[in-house]
């Protein structure tokens, strides 16, 4: 199988990431830092060195600012949930991923909030400057993607933080497609929230996820329960991380983290992005020209993930992924990828496009094999 869905989630993972959850799950699976014995003990270092290893690659202050979460949009559930209240008003983009938008029109629906949505430039980039024309006296939170899994397109962080306080309101990030794929200084950029998911460029397996929260913003909790710690007092605890986290955690999965984090650490994230990215570039420039195939995502001169989205005449979307799986066993994704304000921007809604999603572990050959195999099936060659 080639397979071109890392932007969904990455495979496969580095050997040691199965390798910490094998020994984790066979040796040292008991419930991390909640019992006084060895097994405990041991998983709960796992469970920080997770913690440690996402603060550094975030750049953040320091590891309490880091919260597990179960996945990106458990993370993105929480920080809109918990910091917006009644009566605020949001800026958002009119692109991003369902995790964000669906909670957002929910409370608007519910007539608890106001929403504007900013459209993306030309380039698919976001304006700062559109962000900036957005806002209002009642604006609160600015929630905006790092970089869209239909696009590809990295946006100016460090800007759009800028407009979003210069306006009064914190700034909430959606890293999915950025975390591993680019560097990020959360401090440097000066981001209030940031919420990811860890099962993708991260290299951790499935069921993880986290959010970075600034230290001094307060983010209630919608979960409470146990925590392992101050058992004595009968509310939850406000020191964080173990504010915003209740009940046992997916310390297998977090194991895995560890030693995703570790990986990417040692290889380094500029190593992983340049060959992502020299896989998507071959790609596309095999693709461009070839008749029949339009490719929708590159545009404009903003640096990129390695998202290729892409269109083959006379074919829908779902048919030329079924046709790359099952005749030449390259796995793509078809349809509207959870965003159907992407695709609205770019032409392709209610149809969808194809989007081809290159990972570390991709071989030299598979951005060549899946292109001819596209123009094959455009007719094209
Ligand atoms: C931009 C973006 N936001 C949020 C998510 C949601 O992440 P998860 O599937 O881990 O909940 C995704 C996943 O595809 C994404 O691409």
């Amino acid at each position: 199988m080639i397979y071109l869905d890392n932007a969904a989630t990455s495979w496969p993972k580095p050997p040691a990431v199965l390798a910490a959850m094998r020994e984790f799950a066979e040796r040292w699976a008991a419930n991390p830092d909640r019992g006084c014995h060895r097994m405990g003990i041991e998983a709960g270092q796992r469970v920080a060195q997770a913690r440690a290893g996402l603060a550094d690659l975030l750049a953040a202050p320091d590891a309490s600012c880091v919260v597990f979460t179960l996945n990106g949009t458990d993370a993105l559930n929480m920080a809109l949930k918990g910091f917006l209240r009644d009566g605020d008003h949001v800026v958002t983009t009119s692109y991003e991923h369902n995790s964000v938008s669906r909670p957002l029109a929910g409370l608007e629906r519910a007539g608890r909030l106001s929403v504007t949505r900013v459209d993306p430039q030309d380039d698919l980039t976001l304006s700062p400057d559109a962000v900036r024309r957005a806002c209002n006296p009642k604006t609160r939170l600015v929630a905006v993607t790092a970089a869209s899994n239909v696009f590809g397109a990295l946006n100016d962080l460090a800007s759009l933080a800028k407009a979003a306080h210069d306006a009064g309101a914190a700034i909430l990030v959606d890293a999915a497609q950025m975390v591993g794929a680019a560097r990020i200084d959360v401090a440097a950029a000066g981001l209030d929230m940031v919420a990811f998911p860890c099962h993708k460029g991260l290299f951790g397996p499935m069921g993880t996820g986290a959010l970075y929260v600034r230290p001094g913003l307060d983010l209630r909790p919608l979960r409470e329960g146990g925590t392992g710690a101050r058992s004595e007092d009968e509310t939850h605890p406000e020191e964080m991380p173990y504010r915003l986290e209740a009940g046992t955690p997916n310390a297998h999965g977090l194991a895995g983290l560890a030693a995703g984090l570790a990986f990417l650490r040692d290889t380094g994230v500029e190593r992983v992005r340049e060959r992502e990215l020299a896989l998507a570039r071959a790609f596309s420039e095999r693709l461009s020209g070839v008749k029949g195939v339009t490719l929708l995502s590159a545009r404009g001169s903003a640096p990129r993930t390695s998202i290729v989205t892409l269109r083959v005449s006379g074919m829908a979307s779902q048919e030329v992924a079924a046709a790359l799986d099952g005749r030449y066993g390259i796995a793509v994704r078809g349809g509207l990828h959870c965003a159907p304000g992407a695709h609205r921007a770019l032409g392709t809604f209610p149809e969808g496009a194809v989007r081809a999603s290159f990972g570390f572990f991709n071989a030299e050959g598979d951005a060549e094999s899946a292109a001819r195999a596209i123009a094959e099936l455009a007719g094209g060659v």
